[in-house]
């Protein structure tokens, strides 16, 4: 079975998707970090953002996610690029490498290569996909689509929680307000560019169930998709 789970960053996807799959026992597939390794690649060899460059440099990556006790660990040519991925400017660079054809491609094939092999090994599991196009273009026929969304507002406060227990933690009401303002700035110009570039772009497939985490809580995010799990595997 594959549960697709796509929206905009800081819809709760991410959360979810892990969630849902530790409930179930199943693989989690991230696929939003797929494209930050590559985006690393892309900074690390000062590549510009172009199909060319993409053409000549993504069929010699070897991007692999492996799970781990605290997470999915990212590896990008054999090293653990986990933590080098998790910055803004990473994310930045994830969103324009992940508008580019080859990139996209090369990205796909991989995803759709790592469910098929886990759902080949085990008959009886499943696979949570998070990411933006899953419901659309990686797994069109998945059993299961969610579309996640919340306001921009919620979507920044969220961001910036996950990032006050680091070492860049805001200090005092001004540099909070400040934080927010930034990161409110970043979150939108990522959903525009996600939303209209040509291959792919953020949208809901037409038979996902929108999901606005707005006023929800983690657990009732995860419940909504395991109800819908247990409707596809139980018909009544
Ligand atoms: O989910 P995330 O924030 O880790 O994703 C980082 C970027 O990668 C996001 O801005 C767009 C891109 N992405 C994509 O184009 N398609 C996906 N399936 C997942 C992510």
């Amino acid at each position: 079975m594959i549960v697709a789970i796509d929206g905009p960053a800081g819809s709760g996807k991410s959360t979810t998707a892990r969630r849902v799959a530790e409930r179930l026992g199943w693989l989690y597939l991230d696929t939003g970090a797929m494209y930050r390794a590559v985006g690393l690649a892309f900074r690390e060899q000062g590549l510009p953002v172009t199909e060319a460059a993409a053409s000549g440099l993504v069929p010699g990556l070897d991007v692999r996610l492996e799970p781990g006790p605290g997470g999915t660990r990212v590896a990008l040519d054999g090293d653990d690029v986990t933590d080098r991925i998790r910055t803004p400017e990473a994310s930045r660079d994830a969103s324009r490498v992940s508008a580019l054809a080859p990139v996209r491609a090369a990205m796909v094939a991989l995803q759709r290569r790592a469910a098929h092999d886990y759902v080949a090994a085990h008959p009886d599991g499943g696979v949570v996909v998070e990411g933006r196009d899953i419901g659309t273009v990686v797994f069109p026929g998945a059993d299961v689509k969610f579309f996640l969304v919340a306001d921009l507002d919620a979507r920044a406060r969220r961001r910036l929680a996950d990032d006050a227990v680091g070492p860049a933690s805001p200090d005092g009401p001004d540099a909070v307000a400040a934080a927010l303002d930034q990161v409110r700035a970043e979150l939108a110009e990522r959903d525009r560019r996600d939303e209209s570039r040509d291959v792919a772009p953020l949208k809901a497939a037409p038979d996902a169930v929108t999901l606005d985490t707005t006023a929800l809580t983690i657990d009732q995010q995860v419940e909504s998709v395991l109800d819908a799990v247990r409707r596809v595997r139980e018909p009544s």
